[in-house]
């Protein structure tokens, strides 16, 4: 589904980011490890194309096609869905009219999706504005169930929320790659036989996501560079044990 090809990406003349490769396939969960301003963030909003980051060499394929210079939107339309670290707060945009532009042409129960995420009251509010940590994160999850991309990139979905709504935030996530477990309001029953092909990259610090989701594999980003690829369970522990230096000589 995804193909980054020896991708470069700089910013105002800096590197961030030098000679990635990096495949998804469909359905595959990866997830993406590294230390604070490796490039981790860098890399997600140049693949959604956002952000005012210079693609100097390399390619971004998408279902085979080349949206390496296409608008965020186009992207967003063709099927990739993004949870911000930190979103921006925008006066004058209710949460409602949002999560219903994340749905498209389709029709979507903004309320009933609000309830999976304990956000009804915060419909008519402006988005994320004086929200918590924890209520950005459970809206940036309520606009991808109205948008239901096939390709889900989350940027750190856990950090500043509680262990009960990290069970929340885990539980979603893991419907929005996976479809739900049993058919609702949303999913018919034929919803859940159709084979779901979702592919999700995702990065963690923390690994709970880890907890609620089933990954494929995992990377490190260290310094621009994407090295390592094992399970991301495995890597958590070298990580805890020996640190990112020690972990980069390691499988360097
Ligand atoms: N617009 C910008 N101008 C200058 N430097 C930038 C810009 N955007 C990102 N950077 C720098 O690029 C580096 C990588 O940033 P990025 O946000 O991708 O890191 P990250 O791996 O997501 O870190 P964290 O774990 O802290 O979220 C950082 O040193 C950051 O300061
Ligand atoms: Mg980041």
């Amino acid at each position: 589904m995804l193909t980054i090809e020896n991708l470069y990406v700089s910013i105002n003349g800096t590197p961030l980011l030098e000679g990635i490769n990096l495949s998804i396939g469909d359905g595959e969960t990866v997830i993406l490890f590294g230390p604070n301003g490796s490039g981790k963030t860098t890399l997600l909003y140049t693949i959604m194309g956002i952000g005012g980051y210079e693609v100097t060499e390399g390619r971004i394929l998408f279902n085979d096609e080349d949206i390496t210079h296409i608008p965020a939107y186009e992207r967003s339309r063709k099927g990739i869905g993004m949870s911000m670290q930190r979103p921006p707060s925008i006066h004058g945009l209710k949460t409602r009219g949002l999560v219903e532009m994340c749905a498209g042409k389709r029709t979507v129960d903004v309320e009933a999706l609000a309830k999976k995420v304990n956000l009804e009251s915060f419909l008519d509010r402006d988005i994320n504005l004086g929200f918590s940590g924890g209520e950005i994160k459970r809206s940036e999850i309520l606009q991808l169930m109205a948008q239901r991309p096939k390709l889900l990139l989350f940027d750190e979905p856990e950090s500043g929320v509680d262990v009960e709504n990290m069970a929340l935030v885990g539980n979603m996530a893991r419907e929005l790659l996976e479809g739900p477990s049993e058919p609702d309001a949303q999913h018919t029953l034929h919803d859940l036989m159709h084979e779901r092909k979702t592919s999700g990259l995702i990065i963690t610090h923390t690994g709970h996501i880890l907890d609620y989701i089933t990954a494929d594999r995992g990377h490190v980003l260290y310094s621009g560079h994407l090295c390592c690829a094992d399970n991301p369970k495995r890597i958590l522990d070298h990580l805890k044990k020996y640190g990112y230096k020690e972990c980069i000589r390691c499988l360097s």
